[in-house]
């Protein structure tokens, strides 16, 4: 009684936050992203591989041709990389150069539903359970890893399946390095006790409903993927990869920073200028200052305010979640689209989210068919929780992820019975290993190190 009760609260819950919050917060975005979009310039080719990983296809026992990424030198230590959604094993590559230089072989295979590979059948939304990817995962590595433990390095929901693997599959796994990655239990904890998460999850039950997120997704050339990955350089930087990038449209800002730079140049007799500001003129005042530091000689400021410092600011209390941006710089965009499979797959993104499908979905169909009691997904939630991952953990944490609170790591630990180190990183969101591999990589390599 008490599971079917659980069930209606599910699907209303899904029916309030996908249908009436989520639809049209969705469509809002995307609107304004294929608006943002066209003013935008984006890399039309992906980049091509650097020479030392090339790609590569194999058979596994579940009935994928999986593409992958692979280091061309075989060495005795390994590394494998599950990706998230919406990306691509392309997006590995900065940190597969780095395992590579310290002595790894390194694998990153496209997952069910992506990019090129594919399944010799056609796959029901069944067929993306966590069980399913699990089993792939596990057939991938035991065809690389000739028997040997591989380290395994997760992100998104590829951290679901990885820790699914760790937990049940825990002698193909010698250790886990996990990237705003994330377990089912401690999720399905977050998500119900931190009413932040459960709205910050509000596009997981917008793709419950069918068609209208992939619509949403592809309209007018996946201008809201490129929206919502983009790292966005700041305008008047040009080409900026600092990782105080600041990541909010200053379209507006420039025109009226351009007003005032071209009034400045109009009066100034080529002398620099003392600024007096205050309030929405210390923004254009600021944003003059940062961009055009030839016209101004010092800033006297009333209750000012930058752009950067006040988005910072706004943001910590996570009212503007939409606001943040993934992390993906701009010249990889194309790679991260091509690595999924948008310019290759006729319905690039159902299957992807088709993951997030089966999570709901197949819990639904059991639920009609069977008795409640055998209710697949609470059943395997359940067991998971007594089953805990006996691997050394590292998570690395970019707080201002938009999908995932920075409360969430902590909650994993009591899942895992290795040792658990968590970093978090205040300036970096969802995908902090595209923004700052450099800085991602030293993090790992001293937790390596201690090992
Ligand atoms: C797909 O591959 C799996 C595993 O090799 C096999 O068991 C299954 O029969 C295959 N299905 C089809 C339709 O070929
Ligand atoms: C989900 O998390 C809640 C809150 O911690 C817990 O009571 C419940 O047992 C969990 N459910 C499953 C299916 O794991």
């Amino acid at each position: 009684m008490q599971e079917i009760l659980l069930f209606f609260a599910r699907w209303t819950v899904n029916i309030i936050l996908g249908g009436f919050m989520g639809m049209p917060i969705f469509l809002f975005e995307a609107i304004r992203a294929a608006i943002w979009a066209k003013s935008q310039d984006f890399p039309t080719k992906p980049k091509p591989l650097p020479k030392s990983i090339a790609r590569r296809f194999l058979e596994t026992e579940t009935g994928l041709t999986m593409e992958y990424l692979s280091s061309t030198k075989e060495t005795d230590k390994i590394a494998v990389f599950l990706h998230g959604f919406p990306d691509s094993p392309t997006s590995w590559i900065p940190l597969m150069l780095k395992f590579q230089n310290e002595g790894f072989q390194t694998f990153a295979p496209t997952q069910r539903g992506y990019g090129q590979t594919r399944s010799n059948k056609t796959d029901e939304i069944e067929d993306y359970a966590l069980d399913c990817l699990r089993d792939d995962a596990a057939s991938f590595i035991e065809n690389i890893n000739s028997g040997k433990k591989v380290t395994l390095v997760i992100h998104d929901w590829g951290s679901v399946v990885g820790f699914h693997l760790a937990r049940t599959r825990p002698e193909l796994v010698e250790r886990v390095i996990g990237i705003n990655s994330v377990s089912l239990p401690a999720y399905n904890e977050t998500a119900l006790t931190n009413v932040r998460q459960t709205l910050a999850s509000f596009y997981i039950y917008v793709f419950q409903f069918p068609i209208f997120p992939e619509l949403m997704w592809k309209m007018n050339d996946f201008a809201l993927l490129k929206a919502i990955c983009c790292q966005m350089a700041q305008r008047g930087y040009g080409q900026t990869r600092s990782d105080k990038t600041d990541e909010v449209d200053d379209f507006a800002l420039d025109c009226l920073r351009d007003d005032v730079a071209s009034f400045i140049e109009n009066i100034n007799s080529g002398r620099k200028v003392t600024l007096v500001i205050h309030d929405w003129g210390s923004l254009v005042g600021f944003h003059l200052a940062r961009t055009r530091p030839d016209l101004v000689e010092r800033i006297i400021a009333f209750n000012s305010v930058s752009l950067p410092a006040y988005i910072e600011t706004a943001l910590s209390n996570r009212k503007q979640t939409f606001a943040r941006r993934m992390g993906t710089h701009r010249e990889d965009v194309e790679d991260v689209m091509t690595g999924m499979g948008a310019r290759t797959r006729p319905s690039p993104f159902t299957e992807p989210i088709n993951w997030y499908r089966a999570l709901g979905r197949v819990a639904l169909k059991h639920a009609v068919k069977h008795k409640p009691k055998s209710f697949k997904f609470l059943r395997q939630c359940a067991v998971l929780d007594k089953i805990q991952i006996p691997h050394n953990v590292l998570i690395l944490w970019g707080d201002k992820d938009i999908a995932l609170i920075k409360e969430l790591p902590e909650n994993e630990r009591k899942y895992i019975s290795g040792d658990v180190e968590i970093e978090h990183f205040s300036d970096y969101g969802h995908n902090m290993f595209h923004a700052n591999p450099d800085l991602v990589w030293k993090s790992i390599q001293r937790w390596m190190k201690k090992q």
